[in-house]
């Protein structure tokens, strides 16, 4: 027998019984589709907390076990075994891809890693200190007009090369935001690198001599990257969903996402842990900042602290911390945030403010230490975010294209206004 949920009407002893769908892991989801026709109402979720907003076999996420599967493959496997570039064409393709179509995937990305030479121009037109993310959302919004009159969302086959195009071109612009800030020219991609070290080169080669970035640095951004590729309908990929649904550019609807996730409470929350860790100074300092945290009528929240889904250690930021103690061994570095940031961690999870909430390290935690020890600056973090997550957005953004329920997205309101009154003349108020 069908699973169904009914809803009654107390006022009115009216009754809707909502069809119930179940998928392969998670929460069946209760289908409201006819609320409104059958009772009049709509259903009320500030922040979407349990509100499934589509169908999805890309990424599936346990808050409660930590969780986190790529088209049903652990994030511990591929942070193990695989390379950001081969996770991407999983997120697209649904499946690891052989040694053939991962040879054709990587020379495909190389073929679209440049970009009009015209796109140089946008970033002189920023002031010499704006915010790299500010940079790459203006950038990436003009690249969809160099592709405008080629993109066609409604065949398959365009929808693929945009998808390679947006997965290419993303290391090119962000690296330029790096090189406009520190007043350096830009590098052209190389193809004889590997995708990571391609983003590197064009990102901290000088011209006046040879670069050849450590294999531990790109493993580690290599790393990074995996970790920060895809994470369900999270706020920024819920963006680029809702901007895909009015068919709009999907380099639009990447520069959509890269604004959303700029924002402290999402991806800004990385450069936000070093602020944080900066200002606390000292292991000694931590507790305060921790009693800092807990008392309500202060604003400050432990950044890298907490997640919407996440009511456990998020998977990303258990091996991300390992990754970092062990970058840092590597490079022989010594890292002082670090020891704040064990400390901080360590003081909250035995704190019952945070166990009773159940707060732990985000993804975004650990992810500035790894970041710092590369030499990349704290304001290009989120930058890194954006340029890992574009895999993610062009993934979610094809799916969405291809879902049979497809339709623009249109949330509903709770009106609360004043009622219908009539216009006072200026004179008379
Ligand atoms: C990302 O959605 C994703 O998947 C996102 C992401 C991805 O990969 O796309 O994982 C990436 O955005 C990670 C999150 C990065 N943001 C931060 O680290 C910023 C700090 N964290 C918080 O702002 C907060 O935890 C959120 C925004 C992450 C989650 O907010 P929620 O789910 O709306 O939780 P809430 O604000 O309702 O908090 C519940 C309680 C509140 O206390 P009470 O009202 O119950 O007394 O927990 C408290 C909050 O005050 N709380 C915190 C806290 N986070 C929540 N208290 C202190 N420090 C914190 N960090």
């Amino acid at each position: 027998m069908a699973r169904t949920v009914t809803i009654t009407d107390n006022k009115t002893g009216k009754q809707l019984e909502c069809p119930v769908s179940e998928g392969t892991y998670g929460p069946p989801v209760i289908n409201t589709k006819s609320l409104y026709k059958e009772l009049g109402m709509f259903t009320f979720d500030p922040g979407y907390a349990t509100t499934a907003s589509c169908r999805s076999a890309i990424t599936y996420l346990d808050g409660e076990k930590g969780i986190l599967l790529h088209r049903g493959y652990p994030i511990e496997q591929l942070a193990q075994n695989s390379t950001f570039l081969e996770v991407v064409y999983l997120l697209i393709h649904g499946e690891l891809p052989t040694r053939q179509q991962m040879d054709e995937w990587d020379h495909s990305i190389k073929m679209h890693m440049m970009t009009h030479e015209h796109i140089s121009r946008f970033y002189s037109a920023y002031r010499y200190d704006a915010h790299p993310m500010s940079i790459m959302a203006g950038v990436s919004s003009a690249i969809a007009s160099y592709y405008h009159d080629r993109t066609d969302i409604k065949d398959p086959a365009n929808r693929l090369i945009t998808a390679r195009r947006v997965v290419a071109k993303m290391p090119n612009v962000a690296s330029k935001c790096y090189r406009y800030a520190s007043g350096l020219p830009f590098v052209y991609p190389d193809n004889s690198r590997s995708y990571v070290e391609n983003f590197m080169y064009m990102t901290f080669s000088w011209p006046t001599e040879d670069y050849e970035p450590s294999a531990v640095a790109v493993r580690a951004l290599d790393l990074l990257f995996i970790l920060h590729a895809d994470h369900e309908q999270n706020a920024s990929t819920s963006t680029v969903r809702l901007a895909g649904s009015s068919e709009a550019n999907p380099f639009a609807c990447v520069a959509a996402g890269i604004t959303t996730l700029w924002g402290k409470s999402h991806g800004g929350a990385n450069e936000a842990v070093i602020r944080m860790l900066e200002e606390i100074g000292t292991p000694a300092n931590v507790r305060k900042y921790v009693d800092r945290a807990k008392d309500r009528k202060d604003s400050f929240r432990l950044m890298g602290f907490g997640h919407r889904v996440y009511k456990k250690y998020d998977p990303r930021a258990k091996i991300i911390r390992e990754a970092c103690h062990a970058l840092l061994a590597e490079m022989n570095l010594n890292q002082p945030l670090f020891e704040i940031a064990m400390e901080l961690e360590r003081i909250a999870l035995e704190d019952e403010y945070f166990i009773k909430r159940k707060l732990y390290p985000n993804v975004d935690f650990y992810s500035g230490l790894i970041y710092q020890a590369l030499r990349i600056p704290a304001s290009m973090f989120t930058v890194m975010f954006a340029l890992a997550r574009s895999a993610g957005w062009i993934a979610q953004w094809m799916e969405l294209m291809e879902d049979k329920d497809f339709r623009i997205g249109r949330p509903r309101q709770l009106y609360i206004g004043e009622q219908s009154r009539d216009y006072v003349p200026m004179g008379e108020r």
